[in-house]
């Protein structure tokens, strides 16, 4: 008899400390994610910045008013008991390395704004098959031609591509992006007339 009580008071004890740790575990991101994430901030040339599965609560707001401290936030949705991450911002960071194509590790992503860095390089074409809503690389030092895939990204909202070293025209493929409000190209060495199917763009209301 009182082994029995013994044995079932153990197994209550296991099954709270099972739970418990189950209840810790939910919270955090998965395994996958973090390690998305930390690929992600080392291209980006933040290599000295990891992350573990707390990363969702990770915010940096400007100490004061000033228009040039950096922000950062890492948001989060939580599906299923799991969080996710839902946005990347990270403003005024001085990273200097290239926009990461292992963002589209993180299945519910839906904004990176990435404005005020020395990003080189190009957008990804592993982002065209995303479902982002915002992207901002505005202020960085991106170049070449405005690639064509970003207009199989027609969830897109926001795209603002300001203030970079884009070249050449404004790609016709841009009209796809018929959910687009807001679409800012200036300050770039663009050349050329802007494309007709910008017409399609039926609910942009900043350009
Ligand atoms: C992290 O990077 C910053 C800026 O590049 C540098 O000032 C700092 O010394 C680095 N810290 C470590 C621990 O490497
Ligand atoms: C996760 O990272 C945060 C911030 O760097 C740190 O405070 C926390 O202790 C870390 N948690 C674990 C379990 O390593
Ligand atoms: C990006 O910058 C690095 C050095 O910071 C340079 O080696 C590389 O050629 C640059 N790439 C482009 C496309 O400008
Ligand atoms: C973009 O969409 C077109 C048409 O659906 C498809 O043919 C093309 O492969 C896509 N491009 C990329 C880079 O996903």
């Amino acid at each position: 008899m009182f082994f029995v009580v013994v044995f079932q008071s153990l197994l209550l004890v296991s099954l709270c400390l099972f739970g418990g740790q189950f209840f810790v575990a939910a919270q955090q991101l998965p395994q996958s994610e973090v390690d998305a994430l930390n690929e992600i901030v080392k291209t980006m040339g933040a290599a000295n910045r990891s992350f573990n599965g707390s990363a969702c609560g990770f915010k940096v707001t400007p100490v004061s008013d000033a228009e040039s401290d950096p922000t950062a936030e890492i948001t989060c949705n939580t599906l299923n008991n799991t969080p996710h991450i839902t946005a990347i911002i990270f403003k005024r960071w001085s990273l200097s390395g290239v926009l990461p194509p292992q963002v589209v590790r993180l299945p519910q992503l839906q904004q990176i704004d990435l404005a005020y860095n020395y990003l080189n390089g190009s957008i990804p074409v592993e982002w065209s098959s995303m479902k982002l809503k915002l992207i901002s690389v505005f202020g960085n030092r991106l170049s070449g031609n405005i690639p064509s895939h970003l207009g199989n990204i027609t969830s897109l909202t926001y795209l603002d591509l300001e203030a970079n070293q884009f070249s050449g025209t404004v790609p016709a493929q841009l009209g796809k992006l018929v959910n687009l409000e807001t679409l800012r190209l200036s300050s770039n060495s663009l050349t050329g007339n802007l494309p007709m199917e910008l017409s399609e763009l039926k609910i942009l209301t900043d350009l």
